[in-house]
């Protein structure tokens, strides 16, 4: 293999493909659709691998709608927190499902339902079921502004909605899903009598190693048969490329102060991994040791090549001490990762590639100065 361009996101398609095998299983087995949330993954030029296992995707955008129509060559199932009169006839063009959000953003937009026929409309609902421990990723969060909760409702579906959604669950596990659908059955009963189909968000981490698969099966085909006329959609994306690629930068310099060592790479976490600083979790290096606190020896801090104070995470143990110039790899660095970078400091954006089955580096894109550039007046 090549060596890669420092940095680099590589994703690799053998992980990739053990993942979609696992996913593909769940649906055939379980009888519900699986289709890919981008707002996890939208690494377009492997949408043909992905296409092997799943035909749909769901999008939150006009953008996203729009590259589910031209990159996966089927139409979206969107759901936004609320269209603009503006951008809604684009949303309709792109996508075959429309969640809304609110009751209100259902009559904001009733002239246009009319128009759109092929356009199967749902409502997000709210189930109020809060598992999610970081406020940042809970939907069901106090006052949460997601969904329409059961007292809003009523005991009816609004004229023209067809489907329910929701999306409770953050890198979530099928027991909570189990608990869940027992609440909803509970709280929308007459809602799931009229609804056509119900799409249960993403936060279904089914490709973790000790996700309980045969659990989510399980659940799925139990509450398929007791609702048999409801087409299940589950819109995970985090499980898609779970655990599939890493991001690979270097050393650049080595600082150190009061006792503390501080590695500085050519990357950043709030350019580049910004999920580490946000959520905030530690995220795992290749061959070292992650730590609670400094230790003595070969123990580091890692320093983005930002002017953000705080663009550093702590610590490392290393088996020998670092070098200028050595590679560092951070693993698990796809999902949220690469639909979230950004070019703050106007720091080069670490270059995509794809590791293929055989071992071949193809390298799907570099940035250069005009990607910078073009993104401002
Ligand atoms: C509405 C909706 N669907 C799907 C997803 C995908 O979730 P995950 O990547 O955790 O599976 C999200 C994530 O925020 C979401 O908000």
């Amino acid at each position: 293999m090549i060596k890669p361009p420092s940095p680099c996101y590589i994703l690799e398609e053998k992980l990739l493909r053990r993942n979609l095998e696992l996913i593909r299983s769940v649906a055939e087995r379980s009888g519900a659709e699986i289709i890919l949330a981008f707002k996890s993954y939208a690494l377009w030029k492997t949408f043909p691998i992905i296409r092997e296992y799943i035909e749909h995707s769901t999008a939150s955008s006009i953008y996203e709608a729009q590259l589910a129509y031209e990159e996966m060559g089927a139409k979206a199932h969107t759901f936004s927190p609320a269209y603009s009169l503006d951008n809604f006839d684009t949303i309709l063009k792109y996508s075959s499902h429309v969640t809304f959000n609110s009751l209100s953003q259902i009559e904001a937009m009733r002239e246009k339902m009319k128009g759109a026929e092929d356009v199967s409309f749902g409502l997000r609902i709210n189930p109020e079921y809060s598992v999610v421990e970081t406020d940042l990723y809970n939907p069901c969060s106090a006052g949460s502004r997601f969904g329409v909760t059961a007292d809003e409702l009523g005991d009816k579906l609004p004229e023209g909605i067809e489907g329910l959604h929701f999306h409770v669950l953050c890198e979530g596990e099928a027991e909570q899903l189990k608990a869940v659908l027992l609440s909803i059955e509970k709280n929308f009963p007459n809602a799931l009598k009229e609804a056509k189909w119900l799409n249960m968000g993403g936060g279904h981490l089914m490709t973790r190693e000790d996700y309980n698969v045969e659990c989510l099966v399980e659940t799925l085909k139990e509450f398929g048969a007791r609702h048999p006329h409801l087409k299940l959609i589950l819109e995970p994306g985090s499980a898609f490329v779970w655990q599939t690629g890493y991001l690979e930068a270097s050393v650049i310099d080595l600082v150190e102060h009061h006792g503390i060592k501080t590695a500085i790479v050519d990357v950043s976490f709030t350019c580049h991994m910004p999920d580490c600083l946000e959520m905030p979790y530690q995220p795992r290096i290749r061959g070292a040791k992650s730590l609670e606190g400094q230790e003595a020896g070969n123990c580091y801090r890692i320093g983005g090549n930002s002017c953000l104070s705080g663009d550093f995470m702590g610590y490392w143990s290393f088996d020998k001490p670092l070098e200028i110039g050595q590679r560092i790899i951070f693993e698990d660095m796809l999902h949220y990762t690469t639909v979230k970078t950004n070019m703050f400091n106007g720091i080069p954006h670490p270059a995509i590639a794809l590791k293929h089955c055989d071992g071949e580096l193809e390298l799907l894109r570099s940035y250069t100065y005009e990607d910078y550039k073009d993104r401002m007046d």
